[in-house]
């Protein structure tokens, strides 16, 4: 059987980042920068994943977990010394083949890893490495061939002649192994002055000296292989899987009217026929329906919406709107909103930890808070639900086809009884019941209302 076994490199201390952050840690549409990594080792269905980390990296394992054994690097000397940091726990393992890459390189493709693992297993080479068309070297090793082709060894900028400095095929430091070899191999890598690190591109050297084929997978797709060293790298790499990321939810039949202003995280589902406008972003845990128009300027964050949707100029966090609601423009749902059916929120309302039952209206200035609101109520202009006193949270529950006069105060805990009627500006401290008129301040029940039944021909 044979076993894939992928190393990640990741004991780089970040230093140009300046973060209290590890570097790794830090996110790239709304993902952190290993996780990228681990997930790209996870699709191309590595059997083991090996993580090399350096001091200080308590977080990063904390936040990765199981599922990835962790190899500390305690001393940084070099990518090959990295490398050989993971030796004992893949020859435990006992993998055939071991695929190198970085933890910073968060725009690699799964699919790039697949050809290249694909590519040194179907051929009897010791290992195939990945490389890069490109006319900004980048500072990259060059990729030096022979005349007929053949690789010949990978020369770091530092040390290139002039001749060797104009290449375009530059190295990507993704490389997949057979373990046998590499493991023969490696310890025979002498370090590099003046840093003396032991370079991992030098097995390149030692195979082409020993006669052996190295295979090649060459890419002309420069974005793959941003790294990140710095935040102005950081931002060029969330550019470019932003821009990924949207080419894949248009393709999926999703529309967006400016991309480069549309942000959206990984991991986020948009149906169908819905149509993003501008300055939108969509943060991780977020799932929307088909027909839904969403934005300009909206954030949306861990939240549900359904199909039919309208969300204008507003913000959700943690919220759900089911099938044909809408908000905006101005809106808030906070955590534990919930719109029911068909409702409408209109222009400066906030809802937390609410429900709002199929069919209710609350077109203008309003704070619903730990409410639960019947079907069809009617919440007029500036309607408050006063819930906290100072200590403690307090519920409000309101009866379906209630109707709420404009600038209600409802002191919770508070009732308010189906087809109830509160006039504008009442001030609500006592429970109101089933089809009662109050208002005032207190609030009175003034006298009960003939029902109408609306069925009635
Ligand atoms: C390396 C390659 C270069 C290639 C380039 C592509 C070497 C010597 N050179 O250069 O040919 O073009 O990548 O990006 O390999 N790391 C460790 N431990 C170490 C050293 C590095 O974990 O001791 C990790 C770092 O976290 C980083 C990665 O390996 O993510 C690359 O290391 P770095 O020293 O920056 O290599 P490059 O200069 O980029
Ligand atoms: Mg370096």
């Amino acid at each position: 059987m044979h076993r894939l076994s992928t190393v990640i490199l990741a004991a780089g201390q970040g230093t140009r980042l300046k973060s209290k952050l590890n570097k790794v840690l830090h996110p790239v549409c709304g993902r952190p920068m290993v996780d990228w990594s681990v997930a790209a080792a996870r699709a191309i269905g590595s059997d083991q994943i090996v993580l090399v980390v350096g001091n200080d990296a308590d977080a990063v394992r904390e936040h990765v977990g199981q599922g990835v054994t962790f190899v500390l690097q305690e001393q940084r000397l070099g990518t090959a010394h990295a490398v050989m940091q993971a030796q004992k726990a893949v020859e435990d393992f006992g993998a055939n083949s071991v695929l190198v890459f970085y933890g910073d390189m968060p725009a690699l493709r799964a699919e790039t890893l697949a050809a290249l693992v694909a590519r040194q297993r179907e051929s009897d080479a010791v290992f195939a490495l990945l490389s890069v068309i490109a006319e900004d070297p980048m500072g990259f090793g060059r990729v030096v061939r022979d005349a007929k082709g053949k690789v010949q060894a990978i020369v770091e900028e530092a040390a290139a002649s002039p001749e060797v400095l104009a290449i375009r095929e530059l190295n990507c430091g993704v490389y997949c192994f057979d373990a046998d070899w590499l493991w023969e191999n490696i310890q025979r890598i002498e370090p590099t002055p003046p840093k003396n690190e032991y370079y991992l591109p030098d097995v390149v050297d030692l195979a082409a000296s020993a006669g052996e084929s190295i295979k090649v997978v060459c890419i002309d797709d420069v974005e793959e292989i941003q790294g990140v060293n710095n935040r102005v790298h950081l931002a060029e790499c969330t550019r470019i899987l932003h821009k990924r990321i949207n080419q894949e939810h248009m393709l999926n039949g999703v529309s967006i009217t400016d991309p480069t202003s549309t942000y959206i995280d990984v991991d986020v589902v948009i149906g169908r026929d819905t149509v993003i406008y501008p300055n939108t972003h969509l943060r991780a845990g977020t799932v929307i329906g088909e027909d839904c128009s969403i934005g300009p300027n909206t954030i949306i964050e861990g939240s549900i919406i359904g199909d039919g949707c309208t969300v204008l100029s507003s913000m959700l966090e943690g919220a759900r709107m089911d099938d044909g609601a809408n908000i905006g423009p101005f809106g808030h749902l906070r955590k534990g909103a919930h719109l029911g059916e068909g409702v409408h929120m209109g222009n400066f309302g906030e809802v937390k930890n609410s429900y709002l039952a199929p069919g209710t209206k609350m077109g203008h200035f309003s704070y619903l808070g730990d409410a639960q609101v019947g079907e069809d109520v009617n919440i007029g202009a500036g309607t408050i639900t006063c819930n906290y006193d100072g200590v403690n949270k307090h519920p409000t529950v309101i009866g379906r086809d209630a109707f709420i006069g404009s600038g209600s105060l409802i002191v919770a805990p508070a009732q308010i009884g189906e087809r109830a009627k509160l006039g504008a500006g009442s001030v609500v401290t006592h429970p109101v019941g089933d089809d009662m008129l109050a208002y005032g301040q207190p609030a009175r029940e003034i006298r009960k209302m003939e029902r109408v039944d609306e069925d009635q021909d």
